[in-house]
């Protein structure tokens, strides 16, 4: 019987500490809010931190999967508002750089889940490690969060680069975060599109922007989501507006899953 695909988005940035697991943790409510089945891919796996954000403790995750000890869908856990997450492991080095087996055994396992999962949001790590860029590019959506910092628009912009020329990537969304205006927030995703048409021939969307917003800190220190504490902020709002977006993204099936990885990355046709 045939099933419906997920919706499957990274969530990615050049520079870390832009507030990627901020946002997966709070889109993730928010989509649950509509009665999305959502499920989260903490795929930052040297320095996994949904659990810590959710505050639980999974006794599974990712490095037993990988390990052959556990199949995928005996360590999906049920977190807070009905959240699926895919746990990873903290501090195990054998996980910053996945083999090529256990890159298309992961895909295999997460492409067969029986689940009904309508969105699948993957918190990768920063910069151009390699799992970063295989969580990218295995993935249909790829959303790159910036902030208005020169930095952090650099190190997109490298990121950007890589998933374009090695992996076939041509279509990114832009987050800013942050934001102390939505002036401030247009201009500085303008400056990494303008420098990704001149150089590398790709358009990049504007998915819109976060304020920046300084509660976002106790919420983690609560290890709540912020909109679940704060659903009325000027952050929430946002927040929403950008989940109607994610939710209205026309499907791409020409992009994501194991056979667009075989085909891209490992040029296996
Ligand atoms: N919109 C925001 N306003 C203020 N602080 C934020 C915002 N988003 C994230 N932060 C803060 O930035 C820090 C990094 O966020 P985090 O989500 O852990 O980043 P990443 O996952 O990209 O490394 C956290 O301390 C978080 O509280
Ligand atoms: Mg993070």
């Amino acid at each position: 019987m045939s099933k419906e695909k997920p919706k499957v988005i990274a969530v990615s940035s050049g520079k870390g500490g832009v507030g990627k697991t901020n946002f997966v943790v709070n889109m993730a409510t928010y989509l649950r809010s509509l009665n999305k089945k959502v499920m989260i891919i903490d795929a930052d796996l040297g320095l996994a931190n949904i659990d810590v954000l959710f505050g639980i403790a999974p006794k599974f995750n990712l490095k037993h999967v990988l390990l052959g000890q556990k199949k995928i869908q005996d360590i999906i856990i049920t977190g807070p508002n009905d959240i699926l997450i895919l746990p990873a492991s903290s501090g195990v080095r054998e996980l910053t750089n996945l083999n090529k087996f256990q890159k298309i055994q992961l895909l295999t396992e997460i492409d067969s889940l029986d689940l009904s999962i309508e969105v699948i949001l993957i918190d990768t790590g920063a910069g151009i490690s390699d799992n970063v860029l295989f969580f990218c590019g295995s993935a249909q959506e790829t959303i790159i969060i910036v902030t208005s910092e020169p930095t952090s628009l650099a190190d997109a912009y490298a990121l950007v680069k890589i998933l374009a020329r090695d992996f076939g990537k041509d279509k990114f969304r832009v987050l800013v975060n942050m934001a102390r205006s939505e002036k401030e927030a247009f201009s500085t995703y303008r400056k990494l599109a303008i420098v990704a048409d001149k150089f590398l021939n790709i358009s990049i969307d504007y998915l819109g922007f976060l304020p920046n917003e300084q509660h976002v800190k106790d919420a983690i220190i609560a290890q709540k989501s912020f909109i679940s504490l704060y659903p009325n902020s000027p952050f929430s709002k946002r927040l929403a507006l950008l989940g109607d977006k994610i939710v209205n993204m026309p499907e791409d099936k020409s992009a994501g899953g194991v056979q667009f990885f075989l085909k891209k990355a490992l040029r296996v046709n």
